[in-house]
């Protein structure tokens, strides 16, 4: 069977219907919801297996990425400059035209849904549920971007300068919608776009920009480059013609753009040293599955990852919370991803450095509430570990492992938990479970993080309703969200017109 007539054994309950529901939510809450006992899902788990039966010697995105293979520093010249070039005409559409070439864009998103889940699963080991949320947040991005491209219409166009070309240079761990979303907004604001993909995940990249193309962005105005890096990623980030370039990543790889060119015209969202507090009033049965769920998806490889627990007060002495947790992350079920019963995949690389250090080594007065172990000799597949009494200024309360492990910290007061939340030095996604009003504006008020949740798990944010980017540490240059309001005016160098809440 092809890969579309796979798409269409997906049941229908898995699928997008409405453009302007929530769809990354619905449809990983659905799968969750109706594993077990939705007759409809024996369906969805056959149509997981061929999908990943095949994935092992995919040569998806291999003949876009021969094309965008590019070695030397004249070619790379010649390619920005038409871009740019070609940039230029598109930014002087008009906006509803560019309108409608994203909605067509984000069609060809759904129509490719089947292939980028399976492109994702043998890059990055992402489990057909999450890679299915993730095409979902691709697809809402489209459709919202296209919509913001009409707001600028309505500026006039003196103050709204779209810039030639923007470079978009995307991590590996959301290799479609963190890529779709930098590119649809760059073509919303009427630039060119060059899209450099992550090694680690380049064919995932190279599906979706072949999406694009085929819901009818103009080849000339979006180009893939697979460059090395070195040189010639040099060459190409810090090129005079680059309006802007837009980054997800390390906090260090910001750092060290800046260091090729200190005027960079740096959107950046960069790592995150996450925390979600507990107090006394809060729900703890819901506390519990949010906190799994914020650690543990995607193996911990998101930048907004929970990454420790702050335990107030009784909660940290409460026996029966910590069986809760412990049983919670005793029974996930953990696996390769061609398996879609598979609830944490592996983590994209063998273990090493700071997370090798972080899932083995315990430090002074620390020790495992679930004692995390490889599982095979790839090196990638772990099972989840909790590390309980993690101290103050240690190095796991302050450093971003990314991975599959999450640290207890305990505080006497909710004051002393937000200053163990705020101590580290970014700020991306924070969290309260807590069901005192008077607790939640005080931590409003105090926590320093881009992305607040409160009661609710803090990964996933949805485009439109949870705009997304850091404070801090966790984002250079200009700091608009992503999936927000302000994020084309940003593009357009402009002042963002949109207050913030
Ligand atoms: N936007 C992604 C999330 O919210 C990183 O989890």
């Amino acid at each position: 069977a092809s890969l579309a007539q796979l798409d269409q054994t997906v049941p229908p309950s898995n699928r997008v219907q409405n453009r302007d529901a929530p769809a990354a939510h619905t449809a990983m809450e659905k799968f969750e919801n109706t594993a077990d006992t939705d007759p409809a899902i024996g369906a969805n788990r056959d149509w997981g297996r061929r999908i990943l039966q095949r994935s092992a010697t995919s040569t998806l995105g291999a003949s876009q990425l021969a094309d965008a293979n590019v070695t030397d520093a004249q070619s790379l010249e010649v390619i920005v400059r038409s871009t740019a070039a070609a940039g230029t005409a598109w930014g002087e559409r008009d906006a509803e035209s560019r309108a409608k070439v994203l909605h067509g864009a984000g069609n060809a998103l759904e129509a490719a849904r089947a292939e980028l889940i399976e492109v994702m699963a043998s890059e990055t080991g992402k489990t057909i549920a999450e890679g299915d949320v993730e095409v979902s947040e691709a697809i809402d991005f489209a459709h919202y971007y296209a919509e913001r491209a009409l707001d600028l219409e309505a500026l006039e166009r003196a103050v709204f300068v779209p810039s030639k070309l923007i470079v978009v240079t995307p991590p590996w761990n959301f290799p479609v919608a963190i890529p779709a979303g930098g590119v649809l907004a760059a073509l919303a604001s009427g630039a060119g776009v060059i899209i450099k993909p992550a090694p680690q995940a380049r064919r995932s990249a190279a599906i979706m920009v072949q999406a694009l193309w085929d819901g009818g962005v103009p080849r000339e105005v979006l180009a893939l480059v697979d460059v090395e890096e070195g040189e010639l990623g040099t060459q190409l980030i810090t090129h005079p013609s680059v309006g802007r370039v837009i980054l997800t990543g390390a906090w260090e790889t910001a750092a060290l753009f800046r260091s090729w060119r200190s005027d960079l015209p740096l959107l950046a969202e960069t790592s995150g040293k996450n925390a979600i507090i507990v107090t006394p009033s809060a729900d703890l049965d819901l506390a519990a599955a949010d906190i799994v769920k914020s650690a543990f998806g995607h193996a911990g490889q998101k930048c907004s990852a929970a990454s420790l627990v702050i335990l107030v007060g009784s909660v940290a002495k409460s026996a029966r919370f910590r069986r809760q947790l412990e049983d919670a992350v005793r029974t996930l079920r953990v696996g390769w991803p061609d398996d879609p019963t598979t609830q944490m995949g592996p983590i994209v690389e063998p273990a090493a450095g700071k997370l090798q250090r972080g899932l083995t080594v315990l430090a002074d007065g620390e020790s495992w509430l679930v004692k995390p172990s490889q599982l095979d000799d790839t090196g990638r597949l772990w099972s989840p570990g909790v590390r309980d009494g993690v101290a103050a200024g240690s190095e796991f309360h302050l450093t971003e492992y990314f991975g599959p492990v999450l640290g207890i910290m305990h505080a006497e007061t909710l004051d002393e938990a937000i200053a163990l939340q705020n101590a580290p030095d970014y700020g991306l996604t924070a969290g309260i479970h807590s069901l005192d009003p008077s607790e939640i504006e005080q931590w409003i008020d105090e926590v320093e993080a881009g992305n607040l949740y409160v009661n609710r798990g803090i990964t996933g944010a949805v485009v439109r309703r949870q705009p997304f980017g850091g404070w801090k540490r966790s984002s250079v240059g200009t700091s608009t969200k992503a999936g927000g309001p302000n994020y084309l005016f940003t593009l357009g160098n402009i002042e963002p017109v949109f207050e913030k809440p």
